[in-house]
């Protein structure tokens, strides 16, 4: 039996992600979590795109040129007595796969919605993601100090376009000029909004029950008459909040408020430490592992270079799925089967690094890689199982890549290796001629690549055209056939940055002719380490 203590360590954890689609506000609600966490002094430390400042968790020089975040980051704080660790998910479209990643390593997600435009493409994207492990979903309707959108209309269109039913937990008191607050309906009480305090933790004012006559002085009658008619609405139309279905992504507890006014976001981040799961297990080949399980493990979502220019290395984020993380401990890397002690492993609380003593299920480690972590690895006390679910997907963009200097061709073969190893971008190497094949499944992935190489490994390089439009991961349990295929499709096959076989093809009709010719090969768009 595991003790008491272990147990409510990891009881008290919450991991989750923040989904949204770009300018709705996932910045602005991170750094009033991270006030209301006491992880900064005051907002202000991450600041908007146009100010010129930035999010700490945006980090390199060309990510500030863009004003968008390419990188995900891990940032812990305490709150009501909980450990909350909120995973920065990148935010721009291009950078899908490693979004996808860092979704496999939260167990609920806060979806931001911007409420004067309603639910828009990013987060349709996202919402899809999100369902393929049924992952528990917070709503945040911002920006209430704009004219918004009808706040029933707003409910039904997630609940149409997203399919997930909402029951409001709070209902908003107008919007705008005229926002006065919002009402808890299931503490029974309104909470007055105060504009220009959003840079501090405010102090409320509350007022118990609705047919308060205290509610019509704080808000006006019109306001207080308009609120008890769409609750008395609201509650014959929307759903109650049923925490089952919550936990099985059916249902979506929904909160109203402004990031930017600091007003609302206590409420969620309530909803957030009360309902939201505590730590899941993960699936491994061979079954589940348990949070609760004593023994130590986890798996890397994410490798990160240069996080902080002062630390020139490169950071393989680790979620824990279950045991504790001790300085100096073991760990085994399962897939190479070779045990390494750990004694710097590091935590990310609001932005800074720190050295970490201990961790548990549910939180992120960083750990320091040397070229040997790769991403989807799993680490185990021991055990030599690997957890599924952390894919690679076949790039949808391809580039040839040539050196300026030819005689840097080793340096730029292992800058793109390493650069695959992180998921940063793929690299393939055809059978037959040597050329350097770079695939992305985002644009902009393309030139991080050529900036990293020439910084990191001083390697000047840059792209051609090349005629490829897609590609497939090729394996089949008849070696001869393998054999076979190998011999007839060289000029169409690679090699990728970790050697797994893989068909390169010039158009998606060469690709099913392939297909239908070899019936004893498989054509796989996604690949686990
Ligand atoms: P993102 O990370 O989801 O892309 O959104 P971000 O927080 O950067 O917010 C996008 C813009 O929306 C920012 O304005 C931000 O200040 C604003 N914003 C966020 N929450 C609210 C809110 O509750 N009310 C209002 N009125 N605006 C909000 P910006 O002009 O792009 O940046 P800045 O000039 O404010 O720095």
């Amino acid at each position: 039996m595991a003790n008491q203590d272990f147990l409510n360590e990891i009881s008290k954890r919450r991991t989750f992600a923040i989904i949204s689609h770009p300018d709705a506000g996932k910045t602005t609600i991170t750094e009033k979590v991270l006030l209301f966490g006491r992880a900064l002094q005051t907002a202000g430390t991450v600041k908007g795109k146009k100010s010129g400042q930035h999010a700490k968790s945006d980090w390199m020089e060309m990510e500030k040129e863009r004003g968008i975040s390419v990188t995900t980051s891990v940032m812990q704080f305490p709150y009501n007595d909980h450990l909350v660790n909120l995973l920065d998910t990148p935010g721009h479209e291009d950078f899908s796969e490693d979004t996808y990643r860092t979704l496999t390593a939260v167990d609920s997600c806060l979806m931001v919605i911007d409420a004067a435009k309603g639910v828009e493409d990013r987060t349709r994207k996202l919402m899809e993601v999100t369902r393929l492990r049924d992952t528990p979903i917070i709503t945040f309707m911002n920006k209430l100090d704009r004219d918004i959108r009808d706040p029933l209309e707003l409910l039904d269109e997630v609940e149409t376009e997203l399919d997930i039913l909402c029951a409001p937990i709070t209902w908003p008191i107008g919007s705008g000029k005229r926002f006065k607050g919002v009402y808890h309906l299931y503490r029974d009480e309104t909470v007055l909004y105060q504009s220009g305090q959003g840079h501090t933790i405010q102090e409320v004012r509350t007022i118990k029950g609705l047919n308060n006559s205290e509610l019509d002085e704080a808000v006006g009658s019109e306001l207080a008459d308009t609120l008890r008619d769409e609750l008395e609405l609201v509650r014959g139309a929307s759903n109650d909040f049923d925490k089952e279905l919550f936990l099985e992504g059916q249902l979506t507890p929904v909160f109203f408020g402004t990031a930017l006014g600091n007003f609302g976001v206590d409420h969620m981040l309530d909803g957030l430490v009360e309902w939201a799961p505590e730590p899941l297990g993960r699936e491994t080949e061979s079954g589940t592992v348990d949070s609760k399980d004593e023994k130590f493990s986890g798996f890397v979502f994410k490798i990160q270079a240069n996080m902080d220019p002062k630390h020139r290395d490169r950071i393989a984020f680790c979620r824990i799925v279950s045991g504790k993380y001790e300085k100096g401990m073991k760990m085994r890397n399962s897939r190479l089967g070779k045990d390494v002690r750990i004694s710097d492993a590091l935590t990310f609380l609001a932005g800074d690094r720190s050295l970490l003593e201990e961790a548990y299920a549910g939180d992120i480690i960083g750990l320091h890689n040397h070229g040997t972590i790769r991403i989807g690895d799993t680490f185990t006390s021991g055990d030599n199982y690997r957890f599924s679910g952390i894919p690679n997907f076949a790039p949808e963009l391809f580039k040839r890549i040539r050196l300026k200097d030819p005689l840097k061709q080793k340096q730029l073969l292992k800058g793109l290796i390493q650069l695959s190893e992180e998921g940063a971008v793929q690299v393939f190497r055809p059978l037959a001629n040597n050329d350097l094949i770079v695939g992305a499944v985002g644009v902009l992935q393309f030139d991080v690549v050529v900036a990293r190489l020439k910084a990191e490994y001083n390697v000047e390089a840059l792209y051609e055209h090349i005629n490829v439009s897609t590609a497939r991961w090729v394996y089949s349990d008849n070696e001869k056939k393998l054999d076979e295929f190998r011999r007839k499709g060289e000029q169409n096959l690679a090699l990728d940055g970790g050697d797994n076989l893989t068909y390169i093809a010039p158009t998606m009709v060469n690709l099913q002719l392939a297909q239908e010719r070899y019936p004893d090969i498989q054509f796989t768009n996604t690949r686990e380490n």
